[in-house]
């Protein structure tokens, strides 16, 4: 049986709720990485990944600038730094010099990729749709990258932004 709940209520069921790491190199030369949780495969061919990032936020003006981005799904030992990506602002904070965050050159994009993330994948922008205060960029993937130490990935738990490993096998 159903019952009809406020909208912000019945969202909160989709927890737990995978969390990615974008980082797109922004205006004044940083690699700056977000912190998201809106992130969806879209095509298989060619690979296509889209995320919705708010609409005033530092790092959509970042990925419009750049056309490039990678997306990491960061692992369970991430924590730290997603929060720390995902409380500060590349407008006033060099995140990448706040928190410890092994970082690689991206291979195909001027980007980063997290060396200890659970993958990494180089994106070309595509396209960007508005919806509502978030814009959706949708990249190609260009070059994919996985951990060689395979660890369980990063998920918010509960809506208070608990995060942890969770398990899915
Ligand atoms: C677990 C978690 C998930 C988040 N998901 C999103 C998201 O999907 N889209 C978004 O725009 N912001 C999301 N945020 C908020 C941004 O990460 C946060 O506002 C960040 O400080 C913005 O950084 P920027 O100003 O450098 O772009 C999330 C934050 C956390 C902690």
């Amino acid at each position: 049986m159903q019952k009809e709940a406020p909208y912000a209520i019945a969202i909160e069921s989709r927890y737990p709720e995978q969390i990615a790491i974008a980082i797109a190199r922004d205006s004044k030369g940083n690699y700056n990485p977000i912190t998201i949780g809106w992130v969806m495969p879209t095509s298989i061919h060619p690979p296509m990944l889209a995320l919705s990032i708010g609409s005033d936020r530092w790092s959509a003006e970042a990925i419009r600038q750049a056309r490039e981005f990678v997306l990491a799904y960061p692992s369970e030992m991430q924590a730290e730094a997603a929060k720390c990506f995902g409380s500060h602002s590349g407008r006033d904070t060099q995140k990448f010099a706040t928190v410890h965050c092994e970082t690689e050159r991206a291979r195909k994009v001027d980007s980063l990729i997290l060396t200890d993330a659970v993958a990494n994948f180089e994106c070309r922008l595509v396209t960007e749709l508005k919806t509502g205060d978030h814009v959706i960029f949708v990249g190609e993937v260009l070059c994919s990258h996985t951990n060689a130490n395979p660890a369980n990935r990063l998920f918010t738990l509960i809506r208070s932004q608990h995060m942890g490993g969770f398990r899915q096998n």
